[in-house]
């Protein structure tokens, strides 16, 4: 858990520092997927499989580098590796399998630019915890970081996976529909789980403790805040009766 300045640590600031300046043109150019998807993107595939191949690449890369690495495999490291494969489980596997997409396609350029983007970050988050984290002491447990990660962890993924699950049931089956989300975080936020994500880690971040965790929270941010904005301004564009009070992802504020 040294942060004294490595190769490593380099690559790892660079990479955060690539999230910041990104996120202007992000802000700008809303990623052409699902509602924003339109054409001028080249050749696009079955939403469906681009979820699956996107998303599983973090378990490809990250299970592999945890296993094979030499660092002491203590119960802090299989608290985290547990939370990433439970992550990517169901962002890989469950959510796509589930949502009402049937038809909806998305471009191969997103696609392509998501297994980049998560082969990296997968890649350092997996040779840091595999290969050159110093000891998590089973007393890391009890540590406030540890412990205060885990809760928003948690908390955030619960939201992820309510308001993602409240979505998907908001279209008929063989729909592709948009309907005015309601109820519970709702009321507040356009998009409460990209919240959710943002929220789970920032925990995860906090609770290893490391910079290829802080990066994934910065990297997390850089992608949703600017989707979110998206689609909070496409619900104004498209229902003329769309609440008024709403915020896009920061209740109150943003
Ligand atoms: N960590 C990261 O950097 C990152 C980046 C991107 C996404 N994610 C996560 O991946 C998940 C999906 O992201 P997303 O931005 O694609 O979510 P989203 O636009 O909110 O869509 C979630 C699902 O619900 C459907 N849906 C959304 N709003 C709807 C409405 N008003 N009426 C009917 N159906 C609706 C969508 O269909 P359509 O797809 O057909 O619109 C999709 O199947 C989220 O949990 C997000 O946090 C994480």
């Amino acid at each position: 858990m040294s942060l004294t300045p490595s190769g490593f640590d380099l690559i790892v600031l660079a990479w955060m520092a690539l999230a910041l300046a990104l996120m202007p043109i992000q802000l700008r150019i809303t990623a052409p997927y699902g509602r924003h998807l339109r054409h001028g993107w080249g050749p696009t595939v079955p939403a469906r499989l681009g979820w699956i191949t996107m998303e599983l690449v973090p378990l490809l890369v990250f299970v592999p580098l945890f296993l094979a690495g030499p660092t002491a495999k203590t119960a802090p490291m299989w608290v985290f590796f547990a939370l990433w494969v439970a992550h990517y489980l169901q962002r890989g596997l469950v959510f796509p399998l589930r949502a009402r997409n049937r038809g909806r396609r998305m471009p191969f350029l997103i696609v392509v630019s998501a297994v980049g983007f998560n082969a990296v970050n997968a890649g350092l988050n997996g040779s840091y915890l595999g290969w050159i984290a110093a000891l998590y002491p089973d007393s890391w447990l009890a540590d406030p970081r540890f412990i205060i990660g885990l809760v928003l962890f948690v908390a955030g993924a619960l939201l992820n996976l309510w308001a993602d699950n409240r979505l998907i049931h908001l279209r008929r089956p063989g729909s592709a529909d948009y309907v005015i989300p309601r109820g519970g975080p709702f009321e507040y936020l356009s998009c409460p789980n990209h919240l959710g994500e943002i929220v789970e880690w920032t925990g995860f971040a906090v609770m290893c403790w490391n910079l290829p965790a802080l990066s994934f929270a910065i990297w997390t941010a850089a992608n949703l805040i600017p989707r979110s904005l998206s689609h909070h301004r496409w619900y104004g564009e498209h229902f003329p009766d769309y609440p008024a009070g709403r915020r896009a992802v920061i209740p109150g504020f943003l």
